[in-house]
């Protein structure tokens, strides 16, 4: 048996804290639960949204037919030896929450990832990323309910065609599968991942010259709260744009005419942008409109100073993006996904 919550209020699950209300909303706590939803949904062709932790969503005020959150839990070791295991857990599992436990685990890989904002199931959806790393380097397989066979599907590495902030549920096939449960391998002997100049320099600057796990892990805390607002102090959904890619050429042309330009080479022939610099260049950090911002410490992060909502938001987008397509020439993708689309 499953029960719908009618009238469901979501201000409290969507980090922008925009006020929410969704027509029916249901957590689902076993795959049988996600059946029964599943079938409920499509007997009454409901438009279904999938909520994670909800910080990567500009929602709109009225949410009609059915939202569905995964509250399956756990975290267990399937398979370990020497150098590595394999962990799986619950996609309704806090992400930050995890990157700690496998910490006190003595498992190593994703301490670059630690205070990112949002649900293990919601991670691999735009492949997660920060500090030079992103959630695909660990990656192993997971478990996804598959709405178009109706079935469980184990999906591996390959699958899920992760790229920079996409992959197959994302891009190729947004909709489709239900992620259920995800498996990482770590590894029981600590290497950092230092190539973030910001990682490096914060750590240099303490003194420490070969940091451990818990180091890195504290640095990549420190330098978060340092630059992004907390959720739940400051609505916010991280950067509200991706790094935009260019070809070299353009890239040479940008750097004559802006040679404080701040770039990173990507593909061979190509160089990502800083979005944030674009903005900030553009004159848009620490703007206010109403009750919609652009964060006065980091302009690629986009906040809701309370009473804000989807539509002031994405008026605030445009303008910054129409301002940053006139001076630089260079078009801005957002990040977040905006529902209803
Ligand atoms: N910059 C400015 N002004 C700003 C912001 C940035 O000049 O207001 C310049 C600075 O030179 C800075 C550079 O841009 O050194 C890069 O900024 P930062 O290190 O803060 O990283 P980012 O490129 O803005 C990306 C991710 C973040 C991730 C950090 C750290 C994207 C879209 N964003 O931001 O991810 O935490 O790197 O790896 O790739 C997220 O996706 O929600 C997110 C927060």
């Amino acid at each position: 048996m499953i029960v719908w919550q009618k009238e469901a209020d979501l201000t409290r699950q969507n980090s922008l804290g925009f006020s929410v209300c969704a027509e029916r909303y249901l957590k689902v706590e076993d795959l049988e639960q996600l059946r029964l939803a599943l079938d409920e949904v499509k007997a009454n062709n409901w438009p279904l949204l999938i909520l994670g932790g909800g910080s990567n969503l500009v929602l709109a005020d009225y949410l009609p037919g059915a939202v569905i959150s995964v509250g399956c839990q756990g975290v267990r070791v399937l398979a370990d030896d020497e150098d590595q295991a394999i962990v799986e857990v619950g996609a309704g599992e806090n992400w930050h929450g995890f990157v700690g436990k496998l910490l006190e685990m003595g498992l190593h890989g994703l301490e670059n990832l630690a205070l990112i904002p949002g649900s293990v199931g919601a991670a691999p959806v735009q492949n997660i990323g920060a500090y030079g790393v992103e959630l695909a380097d660990c990656f192993h397989s997971l478990t996804a309910y598959d709405r178009e066979q109706d079935e469980l599907v184990q999906l591996n590495a390959e699958d899920c065609r992760f790229g920079y902030r996409d992959s197959l549920f994302k891009s190729v096939a947004p909709g489709r599968y239900i992620i259920w449960q995800v498996r990482f391998s770590l590894r029981t002997v600590f290497q950092p991942r230092l190539e973030y100049k910001a990682l490096a320099n914060h750590l240099k600057a303490e003194g420490i010259g070969q940091p451990g796990a818990q180091q890195v892990y504290q640095a990549v805390c420190e330098i978060r709260n340092s630059k992004l607002p907390v959720p739940t102090l400051i609505g916010n959904a991280g950067s509200f744009f991706e790094n935009p890619v260019v070809t070299a050429e353009q890239h040479e042309q940008l750097k004559l005419q802006f040679p404080e330009l701040v770039s990173y080479p990507d593909q061979p022939g190509f160089y990502k942008l800083a979005a944030g610099w674009l903005i900030d260049q553009a004159g848009w950090k620490g703007h206010n409109a109403g009750a919609v911002g652009v964060y006065e410490k980091q302009a690629l992060v986009l906040v809701n100073h309370g009473g804000g909502d989807a539509q002031q938001l994405l008026q605030l987008a445009g303008q910054i993006r129409d301002s940053v397509q006139k001076k630089f020439a260079v078009s801005l993708k957002m990040e977040p996904r905006v529902y209803p689309g």
